[in-house]
């Protein structure tokens, strides 16, 4: 599909402070927008960035057919635009587009789009430690109708923001003891409008407390761990490394897959499996939990200082001695920024005939 490109008139470009970055607040100056009716995609089209215009009735305001992704792009040293992992956001988008019964996106119509965008607002990617563009697609029904139906109609927009980390300090975490957020044969996978809904007040009651986000447990229990607000988890007891596995009602985070795959090529086995609360709790009280952090495409990767589990608080050792979360994630800042080679085939780089 032809994709056409109408160029801002006026950049923003030198109006912006990227000293001060903060997290989603400032846009690039162009968005990739396509429509979906009469069953297809069409209209693919880069424009300014803009507000768009919704009927009042737009049936995703009412009942959430909406689905988002996160990614995120920095700089080479020859100035080459490089963008971590998109197919795999895009194969995420799919699943969560099926699950909540929205039309999947061709994979070329989406790098295309994705590619000409970047290439375009290049100049928006910023340099500097923990800095990035974080490229925000996502997809949401138009139709005009409060019937509770499936929508016929959508729309699918990519657009960008510099950003500088999106936490800045070791995370403090109140471990979920009253609500829940997903649950078996739920859309806890989906990265679904509604879940980060739900999750606003039992963070405000978290923040509340002096916590930055909440751990999700199991909706059966509350013995399971699943994943933070923004994040998947992992610990490190003695030796082993460990994470919630995929079990529907979690994330299949990116930066979770790929911490798992570095690890392994270390030789180090990442054990995937339920992860009971007690067993981290023996840990730190025999002196053996090591480590505890979070991953994610915002967060990358942040240590967790604390969590506060029933009233407890569970410390974690100083961050300079966490051996894998710091290797993980210089490593995983060095290949996104092509400082380290990329054996994995991860990055996608976007050259300036791109935009064309
Ligand atoms: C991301 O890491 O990209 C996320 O989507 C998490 C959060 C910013 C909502």
């Amino acid at each position: 599909m032809q994709i056409s490109i109408q160029k801002t008139k006026v950049s923003r470009l030198g109006s912006v402070d990227f000293n001060d970055l903060p997290f989603g607040k400032i846009k690039s100056d162009h968005m990739f927008v396509v429509d979906y009716s009469s069953g297809r995609w069409h209209d693919a089209r880069i424009v300014p960035f803009d507000h768009i215009s919704l009927s009042p009735a737009n049936s995703a305001l009412h009942y959430g057919q909406s689905i988002f992704e996160g990614m995120k792009s920095q700089i080479d040293s020859r100035g080459v635009p490089l963008i971590f992992r998109p197919e795999q956001n895009l194969k995420r988008l799919n699943l969560s587009a099926q699950r909540m019964c929205m039309p999947v996106l061709p994979e070329k119509l989406f790098l295309e789009g994705l590619k000409k965008l970047i290439s375009i607002d290049k100049g928006w990617i910023p340099e500097g430690s923990g800095k990035s563009l974080y490229i925000r697609p996502f997809m949401f029904a138009t139709d005009d109708s409060v019937g509770v139906k499936v929508s016929e109609s959508y729309m699918f927009i990519i657009f960008t923001s510099p950003v500088s980390p999106y936490y800045n300090q070791p995370l403090k975490i109140k471990v979920a003891d009253k609500y829940v957020r997903a649950f078996d044969g739920g859309v806890g996978a989906a990265k679904a409008a509604g879940n980060y809904g739900a999750s606003m007040l039992p963070t405000k009651e978290a923040y509340g407390q002096g916590y930055h986000q909440v751990m999700w447990m199991d909706g059966h229990e509350f013995k399971y761990i699943e994943e933070t607000g923004t994040t998947n988890v992992f610990f490190v007891i003695g030796d082993r490394v460990i994470t919630p596995a995929l079990d529907g009602n979690i994330l299949d985070g990116i930066t979770r897959k790929s911490c798992i795959q570095l690890l392994e090529d270390k030789g180090v086995h990442v054990e995937q499996k339920r992860v009971d609360i007690n067993e981290i709790i023996e840990a730190s009280k025999n002196g053996i939990l090591n480590d505890a952090f979070c991953t994610g495409t915002a967060a990358s990767v942040v240590h967790i200082e604390l969590f506060n589990y029933r009233g407890n608080d569970i410390i974690l050792p100083n961050v300079a001695e966490r051996k894998w979360s710091n290797y993980l994630g210089e490593k995983l800042d060095n290949i996104k920024c092509g400082i380290e080679a990329d054996k994995h085939g991860w990055i996608l780089e976007v050259n300036e005939t791109q935009s064309a």
